[in-house]
């Protein structure tokens, strides 16, 4: 989208094509600014709410096409959209994501490029910020291999936020240039997982990923098979062992302070340290344990926790947060061969903890091990991981909240409210020690699988647990929401990029950003 402004004045004074208003359920009075729209309509909105011919329903919508005879003749808006936003007492912010999707993906089907809102009017300038990223991810589209592009919509051009407050203007502008950011983001991380496995492997991953660090100026450096064997991360290494893609292993840095000063690394001593891992599985066949052949292509986006990672840095470089932020990925494909691992091979990973891999399948939790050990050489105040890991957290959870596990109860509880900000929800799942013991080996310190003991998502949280020792931790298995299977309000079909939203939230509300005594 060419432009989104915050502006102060009457709507019906913009000149786009449509304007659109939103309603709570049964709403009889028309605020102000609607009610002078509605007199230069002829009251039309008045009669149609009178009427019941639109009530106002969550996600309801109503076109109605202006003539341009009678009408005001200052008028330029071509129709009036109205959109439901259900009951007045259960509405948040992601009330107005959801209605801005809808209305959006609407007014571009019916081929207008242009369009004016009005912001709700209550104090709280995350309100512009819901709309613009409910607007400019229900737009998005994933068609680099469609020969012919889809002509029954328009791209918008042009979103217009009409501010009742002239003091809050300032606030407004800010809130839509972060949502801005944000929304590119995720649809940054939505391209990546909806890329095809053939053409996003290992290797491209980690291009794409120095790409995005060039335009944003984050240091990146990507390690190659030589440089991760040298560093012993046994355990990633018999993932990519089967494969013909070798693996690699991504490190991207927000580093401000060294920004600011120009020195080397390692001068960010005084901001906190919080880092991002990711599973950057670009294909899981699930190796020698093979998975079936039904449903197996959905594993092209079994990277979805590397590409959060970095849709997310891309968001916090280009918002300038004052944090130090580390992005680490581990990229392979998980592919059966004649050289690949075997169910019952023993690797050591790069903390030294060896791992009975009886599950090849079970592979992101062992590419977790090496870079959560890893992290730790970063001293962080917190490290948070996100990874396609259990099948089982679609049974656990369903499609609506990711699953979250952790050692530290103020982390956990700054990731649960950023998850309720931020519309990504996250709930938590115990990680009490019997799991723990469980995830024991006869004859290694840990084995990948335990057979019968079900709580298949608890038990991947806890073999990672194991890695995690030193630092605040958070694991997120984002398994059940990072693929959508049927199209909602502002998350269309495929990747949704789960996570960048939640993790920026987080970040921008992280309560030791700015310096810190360490
Ligand atoms: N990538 C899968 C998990 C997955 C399943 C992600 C469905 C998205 C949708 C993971 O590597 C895996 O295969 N996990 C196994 C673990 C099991 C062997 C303990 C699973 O969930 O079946
Ligand atoms: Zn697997
Ligand atoms: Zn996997």
């Amino acid at each position: 989208m060419k432009q989104i402004l915050a502006r102060i004045g009457k709507i019906h004074e913009e000149s786009v094509d449509v304007l659109v208003l939103n309603f709570f359920e049964k709403t009889k009075d028309l605020t102000e600014p609607v009610k002078s729209l509605d007199q230069s309509l002829h009251r039309v909105i008045h009669r149609v709410l009178q009427e019941n011919n639109f009530k106002g329903k969550a996600l309801e919508t109503q076109l109605i096409y202006l003539s341009k005879q009678g009408a005001d003749p200052t008028l330029a808006a071509k129709a009036v959209l109205l959109v439901g936003l259900g009951k007045k007492e259960a509405f948040n912010l992601e009330t107005l994501r959801r209605a801005a999707g809808k209305a959006a993906k609407e007014i571009s089907r019916k081929g207008f490029t242009s369009f004016a809102t009005l912001l709700p009017g209550t104090d709280n300038p995350r309100e512009a910020q819901a709309l613009v990223e409910g607007t400019l991810l229900g737009l998005y589209k994933f068609d680099p291999y469609k020969s012919k592009k889809e002509e029954d919509t328009r791209e918008i051009d042009r979103m217009i936020l009409i501010c009742a407050d002239e003091q809050r203007l300032a606030e407004v502008e800010e809130e839509i240039r972060a949502a801005r950011i944000i929304s590119e983001a995720v649809n940054f991380a939505r391209d990546l997982i909806n890329t095809p496995a053939n053409i996003l492997t290992p290797s491209e991953l980690a291009n794409q990923a120095r790409q995005m660090a060039e335009t944003c100026r984050l240091r990146c450096q990507i390690l190659t098979e030589k440089e991760i064997s040298d560093l012993k991360m046994g355990a990633l290494l018999a993932v990519a062992k089967g494969s013909e893609e070798p693996p690699r292993f991504v490190i991207l840095e927000h580093d401000p302070k060294q920004a600011a000063t120009g020195k080397e690394p390692g001068n960010s001593l005084a901001l906190d340290t919080i880092v991002l891992a990711g599973k950057g599985v670009t294909f899981d066949s699930g190796g020698i344990s093979l998975k079936p052949s039904k449903g197996m292509y959905q594993m092209k986006t079994d990277m979805s926790g590397a590409a959060v990672v970095l849709g997310t840095l891309q968001a916090i470089a280009l918002l300038d947060l004052p944090l130090h932020v580390v992005g680490l990925i581990g990229a392979t494909e998980n592919l059966p061969s004649g050289k690949a691992t075997k169910p019952g091979d023993v690797v050591t990973s790069l903390s030294g903890t060896t791992i009975e891999i009886l599950d090849t399948d079970a592979e992101g939790r062992l590419i977790l091990a090496d870079v959560l050990a890893y992290a730790k050489r970063y001293n962080p105040q917190a490290v948070i991981d996100l990874a396609t890991l259990t099948g089982a957290c679609a049974i656990t959870l369903g499609r609506v909240a990711a699953a979250m596990m952790g050692n530290d109860k103020s982390l956990l509880d700054k990731l649960r409210q950023a998850g309720e900000t931020s519309g990504e929800r996250v709930w938590e799942l115990p990680l009490w020690e019997d799991y723990r013991e469980l995830a024991k080996s006869k004859i290694a310190d840990l084995k990948n699988i335990t057979e019968d003991v079900g709580a298949g998502t608890i038990m991947g949280g806890a073999f990672l647990s194991y890695f995690t020792e030193g630092y605040p931790w958070v694991h997120l298995d984002i398994a059940n929401v990072a693929r959508n299977f049927e199209e909602k309000p502002y998350i269309p079909e495929g990747g949704t990029g789960f996570g960048v939203r939640l993790l920026v939230e987080f970040l921008r509300s992280w309560k030791g950003s700015g310096l810190s005594q360490k």
